[in-house]
């Protein structure tokens, strides 16, 4: 097989959020979030898993610096409670909450890995839902008052700033499939002003990340999936472009070029959001990077949204894998729209892995996924879109959501029940890949 190589400042990393893997939920003054709730709700979680526990990274974080030290992570990303910060939502700081994430930054930055901070991540404080969540505008500015808190306390440690974690799926899988927190199904309405919304809460953060410190990169990771088209018949290939207008460009647009697709709006009809004077130069302001968290593709004809596809393998997620979808992907999206630098905020597999006799876990399917789309990923930037590093989702296995613990992401395992962590052979792989910064 050919050697792929990779620039030399190749940021390679590995991704988690808050809620995933903190676990102590209630602990030194924390405040209750919707996932909390959610997960507390008989139910709602595969199991009735939550993530009171996850995997005890609350406590535990010295042991996972150092195993990302012994992987050689050149950078890790992650998200900060909201409600560990600000149990109320606002008003009051939670000091201990702070501390954690400043002792967390310093042990990172120890141990020569650069931090990526997503300011939300999915965990929003219960009490500020329970006075209208994302729909109520008041709520916005308070996003913007915790981004500057953050910044005041950790601005000078850590570069890369991330607003939003995949507001989509915040406004899709939050109201309509209901399947995450606040887990309100079909409401249209509230899903696209809570998409909108979402949007405006980002500009005033932006605003207010800058207005700390103007020298800080500040960004924000969208969801984005390949659309690719049935076939090269007409009907298809239209199928499978309102697809992606109305659907893959809802924030890419507003973001990069200041207004709705048109195809959007269409298909949005009276769902279309309520927009004030002003919010789209808000939301337009230029970012110094995009995060893009991308797992699979979806195959789109006249009939509709096609799967499975003869042939090709899924993961546990119900996933396609298909690495040269995240090529064209890229493509597309460098050919669009006017982008500033992309990382790979997102990119890994669910698949079952077993504790072998040999005390390892041969965990090849993960492994051959990440080398697929590591090499996809490389063809892009060599058709010319500007990748600047790439996060393993996810460090470790944890809590994923409304799958609780049965999806194993992680390239680290974690033994649930002792919450031990053993590095799989996909993380050694990954350890010789950073190391040579190559892939073969
Ligand atoms: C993404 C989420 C992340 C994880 C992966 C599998 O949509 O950002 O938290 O759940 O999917």
């Amino acid at each position: 097989m050919n050697k792929i190589i990779y620039p030399p400042d190749f940021l390679w990393g590995a991704a988690t959020a808050a809620y995933q893997i903190e676990g102590a939920w209630n602990e030194e003054g924390k405040g209750e979030s919707i996932w909390d709730h959610f997960s507390h709700t008989p139910g709602k979680i595969t199991n009735g898993d939550n993530g009171d526990v996850a995997c005890d990274h609350y406590h535990r974080y010295p042991e996972d610096i150092s195993l990302m030290r012994q992987i050689g992570l050149k950078a890790y990303r992650f998200s900060v409670s909201w409600p560990r910060i600000l149990p109320a939502g606002s008003g009051i700081v939670n000091s201990a909450g702070l501390d954690f994430y400043d002792r967390l930054v310093d042990g990172l930055r120890a141990a020569n890995i650069e931090p990526f901070i997503t300011l939300h991540h999915w965990d929003y404080p219960k009490v500020l839902y329970e006075r209208g969540g994302w729909i109520n505008r008041d709520n916005l500015p308070y996003f913007a008052d915790y981004a500057a808190i953050l910044t005041k306390r950790l601005g000078d440690r850590i570069q890369h700033w991330t607003t939003f974690n995949e507001p989509g799926v915040i406004a899709i899988d939050g109201y309509i499939s209901g399947e995450h927190a606040p887990g309100i199904k079909n409401d249209w309405k509230k899903a696209m002003q809570v998409t909108h919304n979402l949007m405006v809460a980002h500009g005033l953060a932006v605003q207010a990340i800058r207005a700390c410190d103007p020298s800080l990169e500040v960004g924000i990771v969208l969801s984005q999936w390949g659309v690719d088209p049935a076939s090269d018949e007409p009907a298809d290939l239209a199928a499978a472009e309102l697809s992606w207008n109305s659907r893959e460009t809802a924030f890419l647009h507003p973001i990069f070029r200041g207004h709705y697709h048109p195809q959007m709006a269409e298909a949005l009809g009276n769902n279309f959001p309520e927009v004030h004077s002003g919010d789209m130069a808000l939301i337009s302001q230029k970012l110094d990077f995009l995060g893009i968290n991308s797992y699979s593709r979806s195959v789109i004809g006249a009939q509709g949204h096609i799967s499975p596809i003869p042939g090709s393998e899924y993961t546990d997620m119900g996933w396609e894998v298909c690495a040269p979808a995240f090529r064209r992907l890229l493509n597309r999206l460098n050919h669009d729209y006017h982008l500033p630098p992309i990382y790979i905020t997102e990119n890994g597999s669910a698949f079952p892995d077993n504790l072998s006799p040999d005390g390892k876990i041969h965990d090849e399917r993960r492994l051959d996924y990440l080398r697929q789309h590591f090499t996809q990923v490389r063809l892009a930037m060599q058709d010319g879109v500007d990748v600047r590093g790439y996060f393993v989702w996810s460090l470790m296995d944890n809590f994923e959501w409304g799958h609780g613990n049965t999806m194993r992401f992680g390239i680290i395992r974690t033994d649930f029940d002792t919450l031990k962590r053993t590095i799989k052979d996909s993380g050694e792989w990954y350890s010789r890949v950073i190391a040579t910064n190559t892939v073969e």
